[in-house]
């Protein structure tokens, strides 16, 4: 790193053949490898071969992001009486709002990490505290996330955190699948599934108005497989704000914080399949549609417009303004935790 610290890069492997390489900077998923429905191993995440790949302009590939994950509105909240200001370092349809931690994020910090295996399952655990007043929020937060490779050929991830003042936290993983492998194309074709019956649509800043909206009759319509190019440039109002699919599915759950099904994707061509289950109320699905053709990613591919998508796990963006959302605060005496796996299969 530019100040002489020392950025690591863990290999992990599962009986399977499965494969991912993670870095200690931004705790990063670098690589992962995973079988097409013949068995051929592809890397599937978009990210760089060199460190110098993730500067600070980096579209967050890979990274967990962090303080508070998506959006806040204004760069503002107020806690307990008090009222907190943070970076605006996102201005969507022109509109300056907080985004995913502020300038430097949990994406951008150098993270302890330690190799882990426990009943034959290997790992990477990583933690990283964040300081009272870092990017503007209150109180030291430590938080360790675990990166397993199971031999059921999943990615299973585990976040905890606590403080020692209350805040807002909303953690995530913002790795860029492309089911095609990293730079082959877009992910129009990607057929998607969200265990959805709702979303939270947004105003022109990509923030939440508060509206719990049914998907019902909409392309936010999910609940069924369909292709992720066939209505995302349609004639919806929401579709125009984000550019696309950028929006906070509110996930069908009998119990709130039960592990359930969120989501399927899946690419036709060579059979990969992801399900993503996760404890969250909500999950980010992100078409990309902020990639431009500019970066030169892994092996010197361009990643297109719409080159990959993200699948989020989260509470809903903005809640620390949003009284009617589930809240965010994690307080002193607390530990926040959250699951979330994706699975990787073909058919
Ligand atoms: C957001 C996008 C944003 C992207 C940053 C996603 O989580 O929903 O609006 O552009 O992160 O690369």
């Amino acid at each position: 790193m530019p100040d002489q610290r020392v950025v690591q890069l863990y290999t992990v492997t599962n009986a399977n053949g499965l494969k991912m390489d993670v870095t200690n900077y931004g705790a990063i998923i670098v690589r992962l490898y995973v079988p097409d429905r013949d068995g051929k191993l592809d890397d599937i995440v978009l990210g760089f071969d060199e460190f110098s790949g993730y500067t600070p302009d980096s579209p967050y590939l890979g990274a967990v992001v962090g303080r508070y994950g998506n959006r806040i509105a204004d760069g503002k909240f107020t806690l307990d009486g008090k009222t907190y200001t943070l970076a605006k370092n996102n201005t969507p349809n022109g509109v300056p709002v907080h985004l995913h931690g502020g300038e430097v994020g949990f994406d951008k910090v150098l993270w302890n990490a330690e190799p882990v295996s426990k009943d034959g399952i290997h790992g990477v655990k990583l933690s990283y505290t964040a300081k009272d007043g870092e990017e503007g929020y209150p109180g030291n937060v430590t938080v360790t996330v675990h990166y397993w490779l199971t031999n059921e050929n999943e990615l299973k991830i585990t976040y905890a955190a606590t403080t020692d003042k209350a805040t807002p936290l909303n953690v995530t993983q913002h790795t860029y699948f492309n089911l095609s492998g990293a730079g082959v194309g877009t992910i129009l074709d990607h057929e998607v599934t969200l265990d959805a019956s709702h979303f939270t649509p947004t105003d022109k800043g990509l923030i939440p108005t508060g509206e719990i909206a049914p998907v019902e009759g909409t392309p936010f319509d999910f609940r069924k497989p369909h292709k992720i190019g066939a209505r995302i440039d349609a004639d919806h109002e929401q579709l125009k704000l984000g550019g696309g699919y950028d929006h906070n599915w509110v996930l069908d759950k009998k119990k709130p914080g039960e592990l359930s099904r969120a989501a399927v994707v899946y690419e036709a061509k060579t059979g990969r399949q992801i399900e993503v289950f996760t404890t969250e109320p909500g999950i980010q699905f992100y078409a990309g549609n902020f990639l431009d053709g500019t970066i030169k990613g892994k092996q010197g591919r361009i990643y297109l417009y719409r080159g990959g998508l993200c699948l989020e796990t989260q509470h809903f963006p903005d809640s620390p303004n949003q009284p009617n959302f589930p809240s965010t605060i994690l307080r002193p005496g607390k530990t926040y935790e959250s699951t979330t796996i994706y699975r990787f299969s073909t058919r």
